[in-house]
């Protein structure tokens, strides 16, 4: 595959998050959920008021990946009061990394995830952490074998539905 390049999102972008959010949202969950719950989070998770927010937050960061500039997969990272949980100063939060399918297995996920460490790294965080539903065994799967260890269970809302995330987290002191 051509070079695959991880660039930081800024907000003249925003089309383009929106675009690949809600691609990569809909091939990772529509099999398990249900429409109206899908749509309705698709709405609302990924509107332009929502994204315009995220995006001027300075405690969170996007990246894309791009192939040839499409973009074809993206991360976020929260730090501080940006963490949907915890908000604990010395912690990242890896939000999302979301990769199309076509490009699976392919490394690109991998170059997202390096990515985020090294933001953590720069940020001097003790430990990053994550949430992962826990019927997503690929996910999982990637993100043991990159060392997460499980911490804990939350209850994620998707429409009225609710699921249960797994908590996951990656000490980075000492190294
Ligand atoms: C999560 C994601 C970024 C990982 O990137 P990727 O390129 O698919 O990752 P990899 O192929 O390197 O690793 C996935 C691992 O899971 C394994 N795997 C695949 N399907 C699996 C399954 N059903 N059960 C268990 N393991 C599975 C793969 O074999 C691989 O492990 P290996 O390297 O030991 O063979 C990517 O799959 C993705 O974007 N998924 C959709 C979005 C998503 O779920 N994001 C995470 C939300 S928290």
């Amino acid at each position: 595959m051509d070079k695959i390049e991880i660039v930081r999102v800024t907000p003249d972008d925003i089309e383009q998050l929106q675009k690949i959010g809600r691609q990569t949202f809909s091939e990772t969950f529509c099999a398990g959920n249900t429409e109206e719950n899908m749509r309705k989070y698709l709405d609302e998770g990924f509107s332009f008021e929502k994204l315009t927010a995220e995006l001027s937050d300075d405690n969170a960061e996007f990246y894309f990946a791009t192939l040839d500039k499409n973009v074809i997969g993206y991360l976020k990272l929260n730090a501080g009061q940006a963490q949907t949980e915890l908000k604990d100063e010395k912690a990242l939060e890896i939000e999302r990394i979301y990769v199309l399918k076509e490009f699976h297995g392919k490394q690109v996920g991998q170059l997202l995830y390096e990515k985020a460490i090294q933001v953590a790294k720069l940020h001097t965080a003790e430990y990053v952490w994550l949430g992962v539903w826990e019927e997503n065994p690929r996910a999982i799967h990637f993100y043991k074998k990159n060392g997460f260890i499980e911490f804990d269970k939350h209850i994620f809302k998707l429409g009225e539905d609710e699921q249960t995330d797994i908590m996951m987290k990656l000490q980075l002191n000492g190294e």
